[in-house]
């Protein structure tokens, strides 16, 4: 009897602890844009920033112009719905703005980053955090 309970509770424990570490690997792996990973905070800071660092060649409305492309619509859709949050930052990161690459803070790249969510419709949600890294598993997909 005692050695049935025993069994018993056992095989729950490991049933809910498979459960459990499938639960967070999905989440982990599954977070996506959509789900709110940036603030309304930094989307705000990042327009002002974009306006200064990017709006001239990427300009204010964001539709771009001669070689600088358009960052939202359907040309940032299609070049990002099978891409990861993290490349997007660490593309900006490493080459933007085009005439002074590296420029900016990491604060500014973030908020940058942020507003062009914001500019695309995705809805703000927890911080969007200033190292790229951090951001790699984190999918567009379709909205
Ligand atoms: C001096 C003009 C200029 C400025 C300022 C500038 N860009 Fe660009 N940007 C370009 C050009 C030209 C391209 C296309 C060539 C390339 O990807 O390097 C580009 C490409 C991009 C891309 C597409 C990269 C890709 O792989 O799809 C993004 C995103 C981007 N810029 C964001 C920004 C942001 C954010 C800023 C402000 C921090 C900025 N740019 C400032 C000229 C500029």
């Amino acid at each position: 009897m005692n050695l049935h309970i025993r069994t018993k509770s056992f095989r729950y424990l490991v049933l809910g602890t498979t459960l459990a570490a499938t639960g967070l690997v999905a989440h982990a792996q599954g977070r996506k844009v959509g789900d709110g990973v940036f603030t309304a905070e930094q989307a705000t800071r990042g327009a002002e920033a974009y306006e200064k660092a990017c709006a001239s060649c990427h300009m204010s409305d964001l539709r771009g112009e001669s070689f600088a492309p358009a960052l939202n619509g359907d040309a940032f859709g299609l070049r990002w719905e099978n891409g990861k949050l993290g490349d997007l930052h660490k593309i900006i990161k490493a080459t933007m703005p085009a005439d002074n690459p590296g420029s900016l803070t990491p604060q500014q790249y973030a908020d940058i980053v942020a507003f062009l969510l914001k500019a695309n419709g995705y809805q703000p949600g927890q911080a969007l955090s200033e190292n790229p890294a951090d951001s790699a598993q984190i999918l567009f997909g379709k909205k």
